[in-house]
């Protein structure tokens, strides 16, 4: 069914690690593709590798990043591009929202110009004509009182405010493929909700949402790709995944879900750095490990699932 729609991302077996004192391995082995009209969400908890693996993607990293693997953007290999050309797509065809609420505006500028700015710099509008559509794109994120409020600047904004104005300008810009990190962080459930419908509102835009929100998560996306201890766990179409979770970090984190009362299951253990170690990396808090899981589990397909576990060799 996929293979109809254009590929617009293909990641191949990412990994980034920090060399220094302590080493980090931050991303193991991902393996993404990403179609034209996706909505996928990456969700797992805090340090499981999220926002490092779009920073490498992206190419954002520092140089003390080691990062293996390769990314390519509609058939070209970002890797191998000059940072001119890296820029002219990550600015025009891709589009960041970084983790952290907006640290990307311009303090000087008002913000209704700043998302009107992408749209007389690349598409020839006039400002007037382009300040009055960035007005209806903070509409379509519900900051409320836009008109008022495109005529301020940024630091009258709460984070959050910040954060889905930068999406804003992202759309404005006329990217195909955005990028958001934890795009609901610090949001009452009124904006969470009021975020997921503006992404649903989304227009022939692919997204790629990093997040932590799993009600959110099922609400947005079209298919859901779980990361634990920098691994890709588990992937598979987002409905599928929360009716029959396979991964057993999966099922304990769905269970644990505050719906149903936010209680791992007894003897799930706390989280504990134990990247960088040989054998499952979940091993140590799963109910179902067997001698065979001191090996890597390597990605398994079940379906229309794909699942990092023993259990499904
Ligand atoms: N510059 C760095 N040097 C060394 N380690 C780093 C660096 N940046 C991140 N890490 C480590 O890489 C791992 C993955 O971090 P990352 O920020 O991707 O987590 P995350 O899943 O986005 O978490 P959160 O949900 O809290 O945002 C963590 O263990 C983090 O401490
Ligand atoms: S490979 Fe083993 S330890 Fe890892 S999740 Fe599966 S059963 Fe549990
Ligand atoms: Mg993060």
């Amino acid at each position: 069914m996929d293979d109809m729609r254009e590929t617009l991302l293909r990641v191949e077996d990412l990994s980034v690690s920090f060399e220094g004192k302590n080493f980090v391995q931050a991303v193991e082995h991902v393996s993404l593709e990403v179609h034209s009209g996706d909505r996928l969400c990456i969700i797992g908890e805090t340090g499981s590798g999220k926002s490092i693996l779009l920073l490498a993607i992206l190419r954002l990293l520092s140089p003390t990043a080691k990062v293996t693997g390769g990314v390519s953007y509609r058939g070209r290999d970002l890797f191998a591009m000059t940072e001119k050309q890296l820029d002219a797509i990550r600015g025009g065809r891709i589009s960041y929202v970084p983790q952290g609420s907006g640290n990307g505006m311009n303090p000087l500028l008002k913000v209704g110009f700043q998302v009107a700015e992408p749209m007389i710099a690349h598409r020839g509008m006039k400002r007037k004509a382009a300040e009055e559509r960035a007005v209806e794109l903070l509409k379509r994120f519900h900051l409320g009182r836009e008109e008022t409020i495109a005529r301020q600047y940024p630091f009258t904004y709460s984070g959050g405010m910040r954060q889905r104005a930068l999406i804003a300008m992202g759309i404005s810009a006329g990217a195909e493929l955005l990028f958001a990190d934890e795009p609901t962080k610090g949001l009452d459930e009124t904006r969470v909700r009021l975020t997921a419908e503006a992404f649903n509102a989304l227009e022939g835009q692919t997204l790629v949402c990093v997040t932590h929100d799993l009600s959110f998560a099922r609400s947005v996306s079209s298919r859901v790709c779980v990361m634990y201890a920098a691994n890709q766990v588990e992937e598979a179409e987002t409905e599928e995944l929360f009716r029959n979770p396979l991964h057993p970090y999966t099922r304990d984190m769905l269970a644990a879900m505050p719906e149903n009362g936010l209680r791992f299951r007894p003897g799930y253990a706390p989280a504990h750095n134990d990247t960088g170690t040989a054998g499952c990396k979940y091993r140590l808090r799963c109910g179902r490990c067997s001698e065979k899981c001191r090996e890597t589990p390597p990605l398994f397909r079940i379906g229309g699932h794909q699942v990092r576990c023993w259990q499904y060799e």
